[in-house]
C-alpha cells in the first residue's frame, strides 16, 4: 500500500461515493423487505450487513482515504449502515408476527370439538347374566345367598349326601388346598350354598346363589377350570316337583324368551328324583333330528340342549341341616352361567369370556339374542 495521498477526494474512491452507497442501501431495502421468514432475513441481513456484504467492504476502503477524508466516508457508511438495520428490524417485526400468525393458525385447537374420552370399561357378560338371572328370582321374591369360594369338605360333600368315595371327590376333579388333611377345597359347585343356607336362614327358604366355582379341568372352549353357576333353592311346606318345573319353565322363559322345556331322569346326590333341565336347541328347534341333511352344531342334532341339573331335595340332605323332611320339602337346580352365555349368545369358545378384552364383553352383550 502506498502511503496516505494528502489530495485523496473521497469521491474518487467508487466504493465509498455516495450514489454507490446509496444503491447499497436500496439493495438491502430491497432484498430485507422481501424476505419472508425468518430464515430468509437471516440471509438477507448477511448479505447486506455481514462480513462480506458491500457495506463492509465499502468500510475497509476508509483506511485508504486522507484523514480529513474519512470522516464523511464513515459517517456516510454509519448512516448507510444504521438505514439497512432500521429496515432489517422493522422487516423482522413483521416476519416474526406473520410467523407466530400462521403457527398459531396451523396449530388451532377448537376447545369446543368433542375429544375422545377415556375409555370406559363394560360390564362382563358373566356379571351382566348373574344380574339379570338375580332379577328373575328377586322379582318372584326370592333372595341372594353368597357362600365362600373355599369351602369346608363337608358342606362341599358330605352334607350333600355326597360319600366320601364318591368319584367327585379325587383330586383329579377337585381342587384341595394344602394340607389336604384339613379338608378345604375350592368349591367344585355352588350347592354348599344350598347347606349354608339352611344353617344360616328361618324356614321357608327362598334362594338364589351365583357364584364362582372350581374344577380340575382342561381349558379349552367348553371347559373353563374356574366358571360360574347359579344355584335355587326352596325348602317350605308342600313343595312338589311341580313347583320346581313351573319355576324353572318360568326362568327359562325369563331368559330365552317362548323356549320349549323338558326334565329328563338324572341322578345327584342331593336330590331325590333328580333330573337335567334340558331346552329346545334354538337353532335347529328340533328338525336337525334324524335330519342328516340338515346337521346343527349347537345341539349336535340331538334337538336338546343340557341346561342344568335339579330335583327334589333328597330328605337326607334336610336332614343334615336339622330340618324335618316330614314337614318340609323343596327343590334345587344348579346352572353353568358360561354355558348359559354360550347358547344364549351364540359365543362359541368359553375362553374369550375369561380373556379380559372389552370389545368382548362389549359385543357379546350386544349379540344377545
Ligand atoms: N350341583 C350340581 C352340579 O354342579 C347341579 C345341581 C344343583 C343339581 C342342584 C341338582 C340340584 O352339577
Amino acid at each position: 500500500m502506498s502511503g496516505p495521498n494528502t489530495n485523496y477526494d473521497p469521491v474518487q474512491v467508487a466504493a465509498l461515493d455516495e450514489a454507490a452507497i446509496a444503491e447499497m442501501v436500496d439493495q438491502a431495502v430491497t432484498a430485507i423487505r422481501a424476505a419472508d421468514s425468518i430464515a430468509g432475513l437471516k440471509q438477507a441481513r448477511l448479505d447486506h450487513l455481514g462480513d462480506r456484504s458491500p457495506i463492509a467492504l465499502a468500510n475497509r476502503e476508509i483506511g485508504a482515504l486522507p484523514p480529513e477524508a474519512r470522516r464523511v466516508a464513515g459517517q456516510r457508511i454509519g448512516q448507510a449502515r444504521g438505514r439497512i438495520t432500521e429496515v432489517f428490524r422493522e422487516r423482522e417485526a413483521e416476519v416474526t408476527a406473520a410467523e407466530l400468525e400462521a403457527t398459531l393458525r396451523a396449530e388451532r385447537l377448537d376447545m369446543t370439538l368433542p375429544v375422545e374420552l377415556h375409555p370406559q370399561g363394560a360390564v362382563h357378560p358373566v356379571t351382566a347374566l348373574i344380574d339379570q338371572l338375580n332379577d328373575v328370582f328377586t322379582a318372584m321374591g326370592w333372595e341372594v345367598a353368597e357362600g365362600p369360594e373355599l369351602e369346608g369338605e363337608w358342606l362341599n360333600f358330605d352334607a350333600l349326601n355326597i360319600g366320601p368315595d364318591h368319584p367327585s371327590r379325587g383330586t383329579t376333579d377337585t381342587l384341595f388346598v394344602d394340607p389336604i388333611d384339613h379338608g378345604l377345597v375350592m368349591r367344585t359347585h355352588t350347592s354348599p350354598v344350598q347347606i349354608r343356607a339352611l344353617l344360616n336362614r328361618d324356614l321357608p327358604v327362598y334362594v338364589v346363589c351365583p357364584g364362582r366355582t372350581y374344577r380340575a379341568d382342561e381349558y379349552d372352549p367348553t371347559h373353563l377350570p374356574v366358571f360360574h353357576q347359579i344355584e335355587g333353592l326352596c325348602v317350605d311346606k308342600g313343595i312338589t316337583m311341580a313347583h320346581l318345573k313351573g319355576t324353572l319353565d318360568h326362568f327359562a322363559r325369563e331368559l330365552f324368551g317362548d323356549v320349549r322345556t323338558r326334565l329328563r331322569p338324572h341322578y345327584f346326590p342331593f336330590t331325590e328324583p333328580s333330573a337335567e333341565m334340558d331346552l329346545e336347541c334354538f337353532v335347529c328347534r328340533g328338525e336337525s333330528v334324524g335330519n342328516p341333511d340338515r346337521p346343527c352344531r349347537t345341539c349336535r342334532s340331538e334337538g336338546w340342549i343340557e341346561w342344568g341339573g335339579c330335583g327334589v331335595v333328597n330328605p337326607r340332605v334336610l336332614a343334615a341341616v336339622g330340618i324335618d323332611a316330614d314337614v318340609y320339602s323343596g327343590f334345587a337346580f344348579g346352572m353353568g352361567i358360561e354355558r348359559t352365555l354360550m347358547f344364549r349368545n351364540g359365543a362359541e369358545d368359553m375362553r374369550e369370556m375369561v380373556e379380559g378384552d372389552v370389545r368382548y364383553s362389549r359385543t357379546l352383550r350386544g349379540g344377545a339374542r
